[in-house]
């Protein structure tokens, strides 16, 4: 083979990650995700910096009570999804407090989507807000950053809740799966499924009295909804956190905002409602 052939099947190679969705590289070396004996997932820097930055301040979050967790929790790839829910299940509920459910999730290897994502994209914001936004993973930016709705989507909903005087100290932020769907793509029922006792046990340990689901996958998997979001958004419904009943409404995806601008009309009017509701 010649150079110039050599770089022809590097660039049709390459071509075809990227439409394969592959638009980041992780390592300069391959590494075998199936090996048994691979040590169990590596702390996140930039996560622990921004944790350490974020939810240190929470004066009301349940304090870290010094307990062993599990050094690892379903092994990855290997078990089956029912199995892996089981797993979650069980790693959600014995969390105390939000410290200890995002250290199970770090360790916690039932969900392959860990296996391709930079590191756990946990939350952001303040725990002890009485607001809560879920929305649906994480994407690119959020997953250099470590934090939740930081690209272009995030900067709209940071104006969204700007306009209703909320801002990442008045509201707790998370997706319902958090790790980055490769590609961006969104995440698979099976997916959702596995991440979704984490996500529960988030919301009852964060407490807050209005939940807000941001787009269908977080609609349809929080809010049990059949219906497309243009249907069930705008509505308050109630949402069982396990210790209490507490409203919850869907609204469009600032995502979604950005591809059809005039569907912003509707967001508005859900801000409006969500404002009257913190007001009481
Ligand atoms: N979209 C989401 O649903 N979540 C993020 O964190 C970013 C974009």
């Amino acid at each position: 083979m010649t150079s110039t052939d050599r770089e022809g099947a590097a660039r049709e190679l390459l071509a075809f990650y990227r439409e394969a969705g592959v638009d980041a590289l992780l390592e300069e070396t391959p590494t075998d995700r199936f090996a048994t004996d691979r040590p169990s997932a590596v702390p996140a820097p930039r996560a622990e910096a921004a944790r350490a930055k974020g939810e240190a301040s929470s004066a009301r979050a349940a304090p870290t009570r010094e307990r062993e967790l599990p050094g690892r929790v379903a092994a990855a790839v290997a078990v089956s999804p029912e199995a892996a829910v089981m797993a979650a299940r069980e790693a959600a509920k014995s969390a105390a407090s939000l410290e200890e459910l995002r250290a199970l999730l770090e360790r916690f290897e039932g969900c392959a989507l860990r296996t391709t994502a930079t590191q756990l994209v946990f939350a952001d914001g303040n725990p002890q807000a009485r607001v809560m936004f879920v929305g649906e993973a994480p994407g690119r930016d959020e997953d250099i950053e470590g934090l939740p709705f930081v690209g272009r989507s995030g900067k709209l909903l940071d104006r969204m809740m700007a306009a209703i005087g909320l801002d990442r100290t008045s509201a707790y932020i998370a997706n319902i799966v958090p790790w980055r769907p490769p590609g961006n793509r969104t995440p698979t029922p099976q997916e959702s499924a596995i991440c979704l006792p984490f996500m529960l046990r988030q919301i009852e340990l964060a407490d807050p009295d209005i939940l807000i689901c941001l787009g269908n996958p977080s609609t349809q998997t929080l809010l049990n909804s059949k219906e497309g979001i243009l249907k069930t958004r705008g509505r308050w419904f109630p949402f069982h956190t396990g210790t209490r009943e507490i409203r919850a409404m869907a609204t469009l995806h600032p995502a979604y905002l950005l591809r059809q601008p005039l569907q912003k009309r509707l967001a508005w009017r859900d801000f409006l409602a969500i404002k009257k509701a913190l007001a009481t």
